[in-house]
């Protein structure tokens, strides 16, 4: 429990807010790069509570603007994308994508407004699918080089879904392996190789057994939350029998994003982007160390939820997000249908516009929880002081930003510290744009002293120090 200005404080991320000053210092995912496609590349967006328009002028050059003209404030987003820039339907001002004003026809030849005037522009690039802006001081940082940012454009697939409520619960749900018992339970499972593309339907690696019977049957993972140089790593065991231990290693991206397997070859790297306080868009890139994605495959799956132009789900609180209860007496946890986006979708929306933090009691499995809203206030804090928040790197350190590591699989109880660093290792071994890209295999550290020390057992490595990343005040 948090008082409402510890709440407020976390979630509200509009101009003048101390976390939206800390989100502004990062790079932003503002548009799928196929929404520029088509006739008139020009978007309306709103990003952390600010209302822009992203378009690609005449010469192709991509630029991000406030979408309030600076003479007397008509909407940009109906402006006329020709002469190098974008012009303003009232009197035909035309301001170019670094926001300087080009021409103003009604004014004289020399009005000291053409050197002047600037509409507020923001850097924006391409990455990975996806436009990114930056909304904050100084110039941007670096890129990292995490996994779906150094892949080719065949392995990578990004989308995007709107979410009616505020961006950190959103997140929060990313960061809680426990949930995926429950809400995410099917009382059947499929067969694993129709699983393409799918959360929680292939089997865990090195395993035939579907990823949904060791999420049912294992409902009391032992969760442990170390930092690691991403944010946080998370690692939850499932203890299947004496012989089998299932291992499931996600991360925490600072501050926005959480990484997962998806399956063996696919890791989905997932950003959750504040349009405003109380609406968030996600962001997905599902980076494959195996073949190519099969883009069209992943873009017709997720069209099924959700409609464009605007990314918003088909199912959502007005229709009672699908809920049907014979469905759920009979094949699902929540009765709204096998897509998980769903669930997840319920399960924050239900919270409220923005949760009510002061009514809430953390537990044991909601650590990872407690260890980032610790991670937030302080950088918040460093961010209110002048400093440099984490994941804000130098050139040399972001290329060294590499992964996440992550990995759903089953191993011996013995040796699982080893296991997940060598499953990960030995699919980056394998995979060619890794290799290409001169990294080492091995990301993470070695098991210290692993050759002499006995390997902790589950329920040894799941007990986190009390107070350390326990359910504790979350300023802590
Ligand atoms: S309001 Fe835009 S040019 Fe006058
Ligand atoms: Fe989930």
């Amino acid at each position: 429990m948090i008082s409402a200005e510890q709440n407020d404080r976390m979630t509200r991320t509009g101009p003048g807010t101390p976390a939206g000053a800390l989100l502004r210092r990062y790079w932003q995912p503002v548009a799928l790069v196929e929404e520029l496609e088509g006739e008139r590349p020009l978007r309306p967006v709103r990003l952390l509570g600010q209302d822009l328009v992203l378009f690609r002028d005449d010469r192709g050059r991509v630029g991000l603007v406030d979408r309030d003209c600076p003479h007397r404030g008509a909407d940009l987003a109906y402006g006329r994308l020709e002469h190098g820039g974008l012009r303003c339907p009232f009197h035909g001002w035309l301001f170019d994508v670094e926001g300087r004003l080009r021409e103003a026809p009604a004014e004289p030849d020399n009005s000291p407004l053409l050197s002047r005037l600037r509409q507020g522009a923001y850097p924006v690039v391409e990455r990975a699918g996806v436009f990114w802006g930056y909304l904050g001081p100084g110039e941007p940082p670096p890129f990292p080089a995490l996994d779906p940012f150094v892949a080719p454009a065949t392995h990578v697939f990004a989308f995007k879904g709107w979410i009616e409520c505020n961006w950190l619960q959103a997140l929060e749900v990313g960061i809680d392996p426990a949930h995926a018992s429950f809400l995410h339970r099917f009382f059947e499972d499929e067969d694993p190789s129709a699983a393409y593309g799918r959360q929680f339907r292939s089997a865990s690696s090195g395993s035939e057994i579907p990823m949904t019977r060791v999420m049912r049957e294992c409902f009391r993972p032992q969760i442990s939350v170390e930092p690691s140089e991403h944010g946080l790593r998370l690692t939850a065991l499932r203890e299947i029998d004496a012989t089998r231990l299932h291992v499931r290693i996600t991360n925490l991206v600072f501050p926005q994003a959480f990484v997962i397997p998806l399956s063996h070859d696919m890791a989905i790297m997932q950003f959750h982007v504040p349009i405003d306080d109380t609406h968030n868009y996600w962001y997905a890139f599902f980076t494959s160390f195996g073949v190519p994605v099969d883009k069209a495959t992943m873009r017709a799956q997720r069209l099924e939820l959700y409609e464009l132009p605007d990314y918003r789900p088909r199912k959502h609180r007005g229709n009672g997000w699908g809920f049907d209860p014979y469905e759920q007496r009979t094949r699902t946890y929540t009765g709204m249908g096998e897509d998980i986006n769903v669930h997840d979708q319920w399960a924050i929306e239900s919270q409220g516009p923005i949760q009510d933090r002061t009514r809430e009691h953390l537990a044991t499995s909601d650590r990872a929880i407690s260890a980032n809203r610790r991670l937030l206030n302080r950088a918040i804090d460093t961010v209110e002081r002048g400093g440099t928040p984490p994941g804000v790197l130098d050139p040399a350190a972001a290329a060294q930003l590499r992964g996440p590591v992550t990995v759903d699989g089953i191993c011996a109880p013995e040796g699982w510290q080893r296991y997940w660093r060598d499953v990960d290792a030995s699919r980056r071994a394998g995979c060619g744009w890794w290799v290409a890209s001169g990294a080492p295999t091995s990301l993470v550290a070695p098991v210290g002293g692993a050759a002499s020390a006995p390997p902790a057992r589950p329920a040894e490595a799941g007990a986190a120090a009390p107070g350390r990343d326990g359910p504790a005040d979350p300023r802590g």
